[in-house]
């Protein structure tokens, strides 16, 4: 069977929302957001803070394995940061070779250093030879900077220096975020090494997912911000929900939500809360217009207990809400009559 990862994705997929999509279920492994390593090692409890999965066997609360990911251009550095990443157990250490911002860019890291692929080697390799042979080293590529003139050369670089297997975001780093994602290098890419390759951008839906596979001819696909938009999404790939999404399935997705940010409450600043969900919701405007309504009631609350009230309340509107949805979602009957607005964020008609 094909293999389904959740993406790493620094500011958005934190360890609450890995927790929350993994429940969902589907998905066969996650990365943390980047580890930045610059010039010290950083101490065994940054990774425990930033990727607390490692505190339970380095899974999430569902058991889907957890990887660390680092980010950065020095080799030595890096291979002592593995090295200290490595005491916390992870189920492996992936590679940052993609990222685009700015801030990383300007010192050489991330996707910058795909214009230099015996730069990739010699951090593949100290990493490597830095972590115990039990953890998996892998690394995650874009195409290139500019243009793919180095696609296969900076692949062949990474697999020589002993990444376990590759994840191809099939976009260079001046594409950004824009499609298409270009699948078809992937298949160039997975003819050229010999190392297992992971497909990834761009899948949004089953049919993206089929595609994929059809054009780059890998059978495993790491998923972003498909996910996000569609938290069922890896269930759906599965056959184990509608292939396309419904209306019907918004209250369950109100109930995740909720969930969230209860679980946030654990964890995050009260400050960060709210900031976090609204996030997580303008992604979901993709996939359910409902998402709309509930962001333009919470838009000026910053106050999480508030705004899981406003979910409650819509969660509770017994209009045309069938009880066997608010059963899925974990609710009783509510005895206040509910009004126009919790209607409309429940995306029911009184
Ligand atoms: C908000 C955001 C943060 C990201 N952070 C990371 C990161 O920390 N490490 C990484 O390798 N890729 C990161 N990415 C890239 C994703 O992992 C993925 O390669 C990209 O979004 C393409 O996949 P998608 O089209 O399925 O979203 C990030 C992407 C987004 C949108």
């Amino acid at each position: 069977m094909s293999q389904l990862f959740l993406a790493p994705m620094e500011g958005l997929a934190d360890y609450v929302l890995r927790d929350v999509l993994t429940s969902t279920g589907g998905f066969d492994g996650c990365v943390s957001e980047f580890v930045r390593v610059t010039g010290s090692v950083l101490p065994r409890s940054v990774y425990e803070r930033e990727a607390p999965e490692v505190l339970r066997g380095a899974r999430t609360s569902s058991g889907t394995p957890m990887v660390i990911q680092l980010l950065g251009s020095d080799p030595d550095w890096m291979a002592l940061n593995a090295a200290m990443a490595s005491s916390v157990s992870p189920h492996g250490i992936d590679l940052n070779f993609g990222c685009p911002a700015n801030i990383v860019n300007r010192h050489g890291g991330g996707a910058m250093l795909l214009a230099h692929p015996e730069q990739l080697n010699r951090i593949v390799s100290s990493v490597r030879a830095a972590v115990p042979a039990g953890i998996a080293v892998t690394a995650k590529m874009r195409l290139g900077v500019s243009d793919t003139s180095l696609a296969i050369d900076c692949a062949t670089a990474l697999a020589e220096g002993g990444a376990a297997s590759l994840v191809v975001h099939a976009r260079t780093r001046d594409h950004g975020y824009r499609p298409p994602a270009h699948w078809e290098w992937i298949a160039r890419i997975d003819a050229a090494v010999d190392v297992p390759v992971v497909a990834n951008g761009e899948v949004w839906t089953v049919a993206d997912w089929e595609r994929c596979r059809a054009v780059s001819g890998c059978a495993d696909v790491m998923i972003g911000r498909g996910a996000v938009s569609d938290p069922f999404l890896a269930l759906r790939i599965r056959g184990l929900m509608d292939r396309t999404p419904s209306g019907e399935e918004w209250p369950a997705v109100l109930g995740q939500l909720a969930d969230y940010l209860r679980k946030l409450q654990l964890r995050v600043a009260v400050r960060h809360e709210h900031g976090r969900v609204k996030k997580w919701l303008s992604y979901l405007k993709r996939t359910w217009p409902q998402a709309e309504e509930l962001h333009a009631a919470i838009r000026r609350l910053h106050d999480s207990y508030e705004i899981i009230e406003v979910i409650e309340r819509a969660l509770a509107c017994n209009h045309s809400m069938p009880a066997r949805q608010r059963a899925a979602a974990g609710l009783l009957d509510h005895a206040t009559p509910c009004s126009l607005a919790d209607c409309a964020i429940a995306g029911t008609v009184q």
